[in-house]
């Protein structure tokens, strides 16, 4: 079994490569004696040189590989030898810094991966020096993963500035080691019905208002409603009951979120590849309306 900590800051013994390394460490610790043998690796997002996709479609409309003579493929078929993932990037502008957001811009490689990683379990942590100033990190963290195929068993962002600070706060490295050892022990499984703080698909705490009481992850397009009292719901998933406070996310929106197999099939069949006879017939009316605003 392989354990792969992909590290996507470029600082070296920064906070990300620290963390990174915990997470190796601790793999092998917990894998060592145990029902598999683990081996780990550190990968360097650095390492691999990820141009901006162009938009040309060749790989879907003509199923070509990609033109672009860069690392992306190195980089994805390294993701795809992990039988488990731990991510760990800084924040850079209340999101992810580019290098990673170019590989997320190869989605339309990702059919031939992700099949092989799907179900896997991965770890993701962001780190930044801010509270508040975040957002956007753990949904683009994770949309990365959930693309790829892979579960997102634990999400969280820790605080740290300057190279190691983030090895100040024990609390963080407390989950971090626990949820290494979670995903050592991983068995793939249907969500339940739940009431969190966040989506419990891709962890982001952004939603979109869609009705009075009803809110939607528009990473995942689960839907929930706010529970703002002690009030049980029945689980549907499974016997039992659920309460607290946060939203209230139903067993079935979250097991049909959007980056299932089914709807990532959809995705790809009944959207992107007919763009292109959509767009053959349309293609005299859009030479049309270019003449009359004047853009030919
Ligand atoms: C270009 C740039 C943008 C940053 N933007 C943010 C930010 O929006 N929010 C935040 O909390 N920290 C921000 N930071 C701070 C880093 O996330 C922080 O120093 C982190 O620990 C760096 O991780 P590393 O040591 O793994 O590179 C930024 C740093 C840089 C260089």
């Amino acid at each position: 079994m392989h354990f792969i900590s992909l590290i996507v800051s470029k600082r070296t013994k920064g906070n990300s490569d620290m963390l990174g390394r915990l997470a190796i460490n601790e793999a092998m610790a917990n894998g060592a004696g145990g029902q598999h043998h683990w081996q780990g690796e550190l990968a360097y997002l650095k390492d691999y040189r990820i141009e901006e996709c162009e938009g040309c479609l060749r790989c879907v409309f003509k199923n070509e590989p990609c033109h672009l003579s860069d690392d992306t493929y190195k980089l994805f078929d390294k993701i795809a030898t992990a039988d488990a993932l731990f991510l760990v990037s800084p924040t850079y502008v209340l999101g992810v810094p580019g290098n990673l957001k170019l590989a997320i811009d190869k989605y339309l490689l990702i059919p031939k991966y992700y099949n092989k990683i799907y179900g896997r379990p991965a770890i993701s942590v962001g780190i930044g020096g801010l509270a508040n100033w975040n957002h956007f990190e753990l949904p683009m963290l994770n949309l990365f993963l959930l693309g790829l195929g892979f579960r997102v068993i634990d999400s969280f962002y820790v605080r740290g500035a300057g190279p190691g600070e983030v090895l100040l706060n024990a609390e963080p490295i407390l989950r971090l080691k626990k949820g290494i050892q979670n995903i050592m022990n991983w068995q793939v499984k249907p969500f339940e019905a739940q009431i969190s703080a966040h989506c419990p698909v891709c962890f982001s705490t952004i939603f979109e208002r869609i009705g009075d009481n009803r809110y939607r992850c528009p990473v995942c397009i689960v839907e929930c409603e706010a529970r703002d009292v002690e009030n049980p719901v029945e689980n549907s998933a499974a016997s039992g009951k659920v309460s607290g406070k946060g939203f209230y996310f139903p067993a079935e929106t979250l097991n049909n979120h959007r980056w299932t197999p089914k709807n990532v099939e959809d995705h790809f069949t009944n959207w992107i590849l007919k763009t292109k006879d959509r767009f053959k017939k349309n293609i005299t009316e859009i030479q049309k309306q270019k003449r009359k605003l004047g853009l030919e």
